[in-house]
């Protein structure tokens, strides 16, 4: 089978629209486009994501989306090498949008078709050379740097690496053997971290998405205002629990007209972030010492939190580990991990038998 050069990646697993065009030289991955169109103003109106409504304004973002991925690659269509499209887990709207624009696309244009698992695409992010990125993203978001990349020289990760993903739906450690080798060791038992974070702001009547609006008031106030839960920190496994968290901030903001004290919220974001940083470094150093590796990989849309990066960054360089975190518009969700993830795990499908898989695993 001959290697692709250039792939086309398509995302569609929850409320971002996403269809990116990379390129493979050596080992090197570079983006040549990277297009997101996002619903965040519909699902913050609703104060979080509503199925049926992400679906719909699937269907009428991918093909602009895709033209405008194409467009602004300024790349023939004779050069694109396949179609690579994130298969689950997520929304089943969601993704059978993207699964049969990309199996369409596959059979018109006589390109392999290439599933991609979600979870493992976004610990892909890591792979997308970062001097690439600050030329090629311009729509970044207020207060985030792309020129982030928290590793101690340019290169790519390397196995074993313990890999943390941190997302809305998912908070889950895994092992990473090799391209393809995921052992999953550990995860959430109730709420993932960035739902934490989700649930915390919408108690303290801020936005959606909740993580970046507790990062922000967070910048503001004291995270030792109050002794929150750091639960399952001693449970001996790589397991986490981040209800109980939530439930600490019901009983703090009840029957409470924070609205009048500032400082309140501030507090309060600053020590709701600081538990939730403080649970997910250390469960991963804990993880990375017992299977003796030296890498850590972070990933998902959670890891655009400046205080989690800058904690894993100052722990692992005390502890001699390599650490890798992507910019944070290559956190949340995008097609560049999609298409880059496909190189790495190049197993092309029949465009006429895939199907989207909203309960698709990290582990396999
Ligand atoms: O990976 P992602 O874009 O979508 C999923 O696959 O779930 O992650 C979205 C999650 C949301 O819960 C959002 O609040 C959180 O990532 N998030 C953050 C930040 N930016 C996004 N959490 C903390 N700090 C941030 N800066
Ligand atoms: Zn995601």
């Amino acid at each position: 089978m001959e290697k692709p050069k250039i792939i086309l990646g398509i995302e569609t697993s929850c409320d971002e629209t996403a269809a990116a065009i990379v390129q493979k030289q050596g080992k090197r991955v570079s983006i040549i486009s990277n297009v997101v169109a996002s619903s965040l103003e519909i699902q913050a109106k609703y104060g979080g994501v509503v199925p049926e409504q992400a679906a719909r304004e699937q269907l009428k973002s991918i093909i602009p989306v895709i033209q405008e991925a194409l467009r602004q690659a300024q790349c023939k269509l004779a050069k694109i090498d396949a179609v690579a499209v994130t298969q689950g887990p997520g929304l089943i709207g969601s993704l059978l949008v993207g699964v049969e624009t990309a199996k369409t696309l596959s059979m018109v244009w006589k390109k392999p078709l290439v599933p991609v698992n979600h979870l493992i695409g976004h610990f892909y992010a890591n792979w997308v050379q970062s001097s690439d990125i600050r030329h090629q993203i311009s729509d970044k978001k207020e207060g985030q740097s792309d020129d982030r990349r928290l590793t101690t020289d340019d290169s790519t990760p390397s196995f074993p690496a313990i890999g943390l993903l941190v997302s809305g739906g998912h908070t889950d450690l895994t092992l990473m053997k090799s391209h393809g080798q995921y052992e999953y060791i550990g995860g959430t038992r109730d709420d993932a971290a960035g739902e934490c974070f989700d649930k915390c702001a919408r108690l303290l009547g801020l936005p959606y998405p909740g993580g970046p609006a507790i990062a922000k008031l967070a910048k503001q106030g004291n995270l030792k205002a109050f002794n929150l839960p750091r639960p399952m920190l001693d449970s001996g496994d790589f397991d986490f629990s981040f209800s109980g968290l939530k439930t600490a901030v019901v009983n703090l903001v009840r029957g409470k007209d924070f609205s009048r004290t500032p400082l309140f919220s501030s507090n309060l974001a600053a020590s709701v972030e600081a538990a939730i940083v403080d649970v997910l470094v250390r469960k991963t150093i804990l993880a990375a010492q017992k299977y003796k590796v030296k890498q850590i990989i972070v990933a998902g849309g959670v890891a655009a939190n400046q205080k989690l990066a800058e904690t894993f960054s100052r722990v692992c360089d005390r502890l001699s580990l390599k650490l890798f975190i992507p910019p944070p518009s290559l956190c949340t969700d995008n097609a560049a991990m999609v298409a880059t993830a496909a190189f790495f795990n190049y197993h092309p499908s029949d465009p006429l038998t895939l199907q989207a898989n909203p309960n698709l695993s990290l582990a396999y």
